[in-house]
């Protein structure tokens, strides 16, 4: 067999370059800490050193290594993972990246064995393989984070049933709603992003490796059998796409991203809500933080970050399409910068889940200022209109009657249900005063009774689907 004479060799200036031999002068320093990317990718070591031992594992299956090889990599790579855990592990910028850390502490270990490791692989499907594992991984992490959330919405919807709270467009009042109704709205909105999150999996979980640098391997590797040892669901099918693919970091960014919008959205609602103009709610003092100038302060300075946050999130998504866009077939070095920023934005909803949920959990609506509130800005107009629709007057004409009963009631500054009959009369010709049933916040909120509206028997069923599909192990 082939033997080459210089394969532990270090050179004068530092540890020879795993791709060195064809170099005759040693990397620049300055290039050295310009390249690196251990300084964050070490944290894809444990889904390397998972991808590192499947690999090891087909090789010796596809008897390209011998069986105790195959175990002394496995045990060498259980022991390096052991000294990264425990703080034992050192990082150094001339050793470039986690793949190459790894790879030579092993070499480290076990020479020439160690030195098998890379059969049959690049790095460039290696950190594909490693940045979808920690994807996939991520994923899982932030869909329990976002199960808790909808859990405790669940919860506050639950305990405020039969509260009724102004609804708004624009930020004017518009109809009445039930709390829970407009509560359950958030679950909506984030079981949306659980389902964004697992159509992303579903894509990201497909095994580069075996893609080699661009163009496969002639080595009689098994591609199956990693692909199961590492619990993906497909093997890709073209090498120069697999270990160039992206588009599930850019996916993944964006699926963060829109959930972090929703975060922002609520976060923005919250802040309104609590502010001594409206006093709807009262959030967990925990959660807020005072002036250190003003004694009196309660800021709600945590819905501002989460509200914060998701702005560089949004910069991720559009960090993450810009890099991709200049890029010809297979691998660039360009690809690196990717992993800065999907971090990010992983961190970053984590962050705001963990903090969100909690917060939730523990805000409470100010029953007595909400309701004595109800009575402003006509919230009943559209029930009322709608009644009149109901009694065969076109939709048009029962708009233009109730504009008129709104203006009057405007004028004499009173509500609708404080206006006589008399008043009515002038306006709805047949008036006999039964369709006042329809006026009043609470009234107008129990007639929403179509699929999906207000109506409490239909937040009460909507509760209870929520109830099933939160807490059913099945589906949560
Ligand atoms: N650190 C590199 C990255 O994150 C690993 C792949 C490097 N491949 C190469 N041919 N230089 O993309």
């Amino acid at each position: 067999m082939p033997q080459s004479n210089d394969s532990q060799q270090a050179s004068a200036n530092g540890p020879q370059k795993v791709w060195g031999g064809v170099f005759r002068e040693p990397t620049d320093k300055r290039v050295e800490s310009f390249s690196e990317s251990v300084s964050f990718d070490k944290r894809l070591a444990d889904h390397d050193i998972d991808g590192s031992i499947a690999h090891a594992r087909m090789l010796a299956a596809c008897e390209i290594i011998t069986a105790e090889e195959a175990t002394a990599i496995v045990d060498g790579l259980e022991e390096i993972r052991g000294e990264i855990t425990a703080g034992r592990f050192e990082f150094t910028a001339a050793k470039e990246d986690i793949h190459l850390h790894i790879e030579s502490a092993l070499t480290t270990k076990l020479g020439d064995i160690g030195r098998k490791l890379h059969t049959a692989r690049s790095r460039n499907d290696q950190v594909a393989t490693d940045l979808r594992l920690y994807c996939r991984h991520a994923m899982d992490r932030i869909d329990g984070g976002l199960l808790e959330l909808q859990r405790s919405f669940l919860g506050f919807a639950m305990r405020e049933q039969g509260l009724v709270i102004p609804g708004y467009t624009h930020l004017r009042r518009a109809q009445p709603v039930l709390a829970s109704h407009q509560l359950l709205s958030w679950c909506e909105k984030f079981a949306r992003d659980r389902e964004r999150l697992a159509d992303c999996r579903g894509r990201t979980n497909v095994l580069p490796l075996g893609s080699g640098a661009l163009a496969g391997t002639s080595l009689p590797i098994d591609r199956e059998h990693v692909k199961h040892a590492l619990g993906f669901t497909a093997v890709a099918a073209n090498s120069l796409d697999a270990a160039s693919d992206r588009d599930f970091v850019c996916e993944l960014a964006f699926v963060l991203s829109l959930a972090a919008v929703h975060l922002s959205q609520w976060a923005e609602e919250w802040i309104l809500w609590s502010t001594e103009e409206f006093g709807f709610l009262q959030l967990p003092e925990g959660f807020c933080t005072g002036s250190s100038i003003m004694p009196q302060k309660i800021n709600p300075d945590v819905l501002e970050l989460i509200r914060g946050k998701s702005a560089r999130m949004i910069g991720n998504v559009q960090s993450l399409l810009v890099l991709l866009k200049g890029l010809p077939t297979a691998y660039n070095r360009d690809l690196q910068e990717d992993k800065e920023s999907i971090f990010d934005s992983i961190d970053t909803l984590q962050a705001m889940l963990g903090v969100a949920a909690p917060l939730v959990a523990g805000t409470k609506f100010d029953h007595a200022r909400v309701v004595a509130t109800l009575g402003r800005g006509h919230l009943d107009a559209t029930s009322l209109m709608e009644a009149l629709i109901a009694q065969g007057m076109p939709q048009r004409t029962a708009h233009e009657t109730v504009g008129h009963l709104v203006r009057q009631a405007m004028t004499r500054n009173v509500s609708l249900t404080e206006l006589t009959d008399q008043e009515f009369s002038r306006e709805c010709a047949g008036w006999d005063g039964t369709l006042r049933s329809a006026l009043g916040a609470f009234r107008a909120v129990e007639r929403m009774d179509s699929f999906g509206s207000t109506a409490p028997a239909r937040v009460a069923d909507q509760m209870a689907l929520w109830q099933q599909r939160l807490f059913s192990s099945a589906d949560a």
